[in-house]
């Protein structure tokens, strides 16, 4: 019997797994067999986006492990997200009709906004709008009147719970303070160099999670980055509890109160990922990792970063 991640209650009551399967860039028969396999180690919970174009290798995995008997559809929590071009309120029903049927699960448990900021619809085939200076194209449409929009996919049944990814906290507020169903969860990067405890901490405040996506840093042993994971600091903890960099990374996720959804195509890395629930990270170790908190994004948003957009989201502290 495999273990399975313990889950949270939401604030709408819903339960989610604490650690989720992270599926960008994991594609075609490759992110396929991935998501298998993750079924059989015993994840519950996957992160997909209509912009990752994986949805429907997504839900084709789920559904064999669900036809193979392995799990029923209500013991996965799916996560997909509405793209960045589909934020004007006519568009989001049937962007996420799209990613319904892409994923063939009936429902969606989890729809995330994927960014505050709106990019320019052109057509469905255009996710990055660009003009002929290769500078990507946004839109004013204001994030408020998109979630409006997701609300009603709730009251339609669509989609069990919705939330937002890369808002800050002064988006979350607003969200807050002008819609009707709170959302569940924020989706930002979140890591030891970006540890978000004060967003955390804000959102715990107003029964909302935070999602860590990037948890592990993606780690690139050639070039010894991120720093944190190949230090002597970080060598001394994988000694002491016997388990590897990304696993104290994911741990130390874990203890601050966010859920990691690491990515991985690789059989032993997504098991080494999960095995995180059979040790604790002791209070002076937590002190320890809180040192690696630089600050430092691995995710920009170079493409809107220089915009000076409204609602670019990293202008403030958190
Ligand atoms: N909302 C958003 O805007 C947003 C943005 C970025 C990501 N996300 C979500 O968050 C998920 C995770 O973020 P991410 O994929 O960017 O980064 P990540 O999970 O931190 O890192 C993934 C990379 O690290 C490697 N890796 C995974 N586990 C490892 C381990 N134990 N040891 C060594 N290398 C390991 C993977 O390689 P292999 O696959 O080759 O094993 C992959 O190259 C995404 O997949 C996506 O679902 C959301």
């Amino acid at each position: 019997m495999p273990v399975f991640a313990p889950k949270v209650k939401l604030n709408n009551s819903l339960e989610m797994p604490c650690l989720g399967l992270g599926t960008y860039q994991s594609e075609h028969d490759e992110g396929e067999k991935a998501i298998k396999y993750a079924v059989d180690i015993g994840y519950r919970h996957f992160d997909t986006a209509f912009f990752y174009q994986n949805e429907a290798e997504v839900g084709k995995a789920l559904r064999d492990k669900i036809a193979e008997g392995v799990v029923k559809r209500e013991d996965v929590f799916v996560v997909t997200k509405l793209w960045n071009v589909h934020h004007a309120p006519e568009l989001v029903e049937p962007a996420c009709q799209k990613s319904l049927d892409n994923l063939g699960l009936g429902y969606i448990d989890l729809y995330l906004m994927h960014l505050p900021v709106a990019y320019k619809y052109i057509d469905e085939k255009n996710l990055l709008p660009k003009n002929e200076e290769g500078v990507l194209q946004l839109d004013d449409i204001d994030y408020l009147d998109t979630y409006k929009a997701m609300e009603k996919l709730v009251k339609k049944g669509l989609v069990k719970s919705i939330g937002v990814s890369n808002f800050n906290s002064e988006q979350i507020e607003r969200v807050l303070k002008n819609c009707e169903i709170k959302p569940v969860t924020n989706q930002v990067e979140c890591h030891p160099m970006l540890n978000q405890k004060k967003l955390i901490q804000f959102c715990k405040e107003r029964d909302i999670f935070l999602t860590a996506y990037c948890p592990v840093a993606r780690p690139n042993p050639s070039e010894k980055k991120p720093t944190f994971l190949y230090g002597e600091e970080m060598e001394k903890l994988t000694k002491k509890y016997n388990k590897t960099g990304p696993q104290i990374a994911l741990r130390y996720l874990i203890q601050l109160g966010a859920i990691p959804i690491p990515k991985s195509i690789t059989p032993s890395r997504i098991k080494e990922n999960f095995e995180v629930f059979d040790f604790e990270l002791s209070a002076e170790d937590m002190q320890i990792m809180d040192k690696f908190n630089t600050g430092e994004r691995i995710v920009p948003f170079l493409l809107i970063k220089g915009q000076n957009h409204k609602y670019f989201p990293f202008n403030i502290e958190f």
